[in-house]
């Protein structure tokens, strides 16, 4: 059966945003991979067949758990959260990079390239070349390698080749530049599995369909648990993979708000974040091979971002989150570091969950506003990953001492 989706886009473009502003060496592979993206929109098939790999692999459907914890504490809305950290891998990255990987075979490549920030994409990517026999590049920041190092050692583990970039600002859209010149240079053999909902035409669309998984669930699991829709649905908003695929569903649903929520970094006075929409500092412009809203100086340049989550840590935006913004669909928000600890501190303790740094930002967002929210109210957080990956940064924003003692004696260990 043909797989409906609402994207409110037309021809790659959504509103203002959008294209495919690539080199003319990039058109072939775009086109390419766009025309296999919509022949398997008409695929009923094709959507069967990777829904059967998520369950088979990475433990599809993934569970919508009652917060009994948080929402008693705070006496307001029933939180429920939807549980993209049980995916293999720890993260909702793994929805679209198996899609991806179907879509290779279809096309006949046997490399992957990537880019990653926060690793998780990497790792996703990693795993699925391992699983499906494909060669992995996958290129990151040397900040953001450095940040996350646990997710550099799996990707090698697994097989891929981990190229560090240390031009710019050695973080996430560095790596794509990188992975972007790779791709104009090797695509007869190559794929360049985009890990969010950015680039030229048709990643936005693309990543958003193999992440609508999660609203697919949600609306399923929500009538089941709830026997209605939810009042809010809370994301997280870094590229805008998980925030689309926890969102798309629920568009054209008017009852449902959906917030997304930016990091905020050290607050908007500090100049030290990476929130395009919610402060309302970003401009319109061609950059990464797509148009959308980027943090940029008045000559068009990019400008440095901030967040203790390097997942969050991104110039731009989605266009389709950036139209969806303007149209007032989704509202944005941006929730600072100091507020993702505090509320990191809240779950782990409420739940015995351990959220992702990316993902705690949509629960602060939730946390801000809840008392706005009434008892009968329905509120889906989705938690985009776990936490195991940030235990260096939330250990070293906690200032924990045991953690602190751990790190220095483990130091002295590998020291020459
Ligand atoms: C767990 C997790 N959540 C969210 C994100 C942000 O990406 P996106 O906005 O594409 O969901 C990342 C990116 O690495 C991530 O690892």
């Amino acid at each position: 059966m043909k797989q409906q989706i609402n994207y409110l886009g037309q021809n790659g473009y959504f509103g203002a945003y959008g294209g495919r502003f690539v080199p003319e060496i990039l058109i072939p592979a775009v086109d390419e991979l766009n025309q296999a993206f919509q022949e398997i929109l008409q695929d009923g098939e094709f959507f069967k067949q990777y829904y059967d790999l998520l369950m088979d692999f990475s433990g599809r459907p993934t569970p919508l758990t009652y917060a009994a914890g948080l929402s008693e504490y705070f006496g307001k809305a029933k939180i429920f959260i939807k549980r993209e950290d049980l995916n293999h891998s720890g993260a909702h990255k793994v929805n679209n990079v198996l899609g991806q990987g179907l879509l290779m075979k279809k096309l006949g490549k046997t490399r992957v390239i990537a880019e990653t920030g926060a690793g998780q994409h990497g790792v996703a990517t990693a795993i699925m070349a391992a699983k499906m026999g494909f060669k992995a590049t996958i290129y990151m920041g040397a900040e953001d390698a450095e940040r996350q190092y646990a997710n550099v050692f799996w990707m090698k583990q697994l097989g891929a080749e981990v190229v560090p970039v240390t031009s710019g600002t050695a973080t996430l859209k560095d790596a794509i530049n990188e992975a972007l010149r790779d791709w104009a240079g090797n695509f007869d053999n190559t794929h360049y599995a985009l890990g969010t909902a950015c680039g030229p035409r048709p990643f936005p669309e693309m990543v958003t369909y193999f992440q609508s998984v999660i609203s697919k669930e949600m609306k399923k699991q929500l009538k089941e648990l709830c026997g209605k829709y939810p009042d809010r649905i809370y994301s997280c908003l870094g590229g805008g993979s998980n925030a689309m695929g926890a969102f798309v569903e629920f568009l054209q649903e008017p009852e449902v708000e959906l917030i997304a929520v930016e990091a905020g970094g050290k607050g908007e006075a500090s100049g030290k974040h990476a929130s395009r929409i919610a402060y309302d500092k970003a401009k319109a412009g061609v950059s990464q091979g797509y148009k959308t809203l980027f943090l940029q100086d008045e000559d068009g340049q990019m400008l440095d971002t901030w967040s203790i989550s390097a997942g969050l840590d991104y110039v731009g935006v989605s266009p389709i989150l950036a139209h969806l913004a303007d149209t007032g669909r989704v509202r944005v928000e941006a929730a600072t570091d100091a507020e993702v600890i505090d509320a990191f501190q809240l779950i782990i303790s409420k739940e015995g969950l351990i959220p992702a740094l990316e993902s705690t930002h949509a629960f602060a967002g939730l946390f801000r506003e809840i008392a706005d929210t009434k008892p009968d109210d329905i509120v889906v957080v989705n938690m985009s990953g776990r936490g195991d990956k940030d235990i260096f940064n939330i250990g070293e924003a906690l200032q924990d001492e045991g953690w602190k003692t751990f790190v220095k004696e483990r130091g002295k260990r590998y020291a020459d």
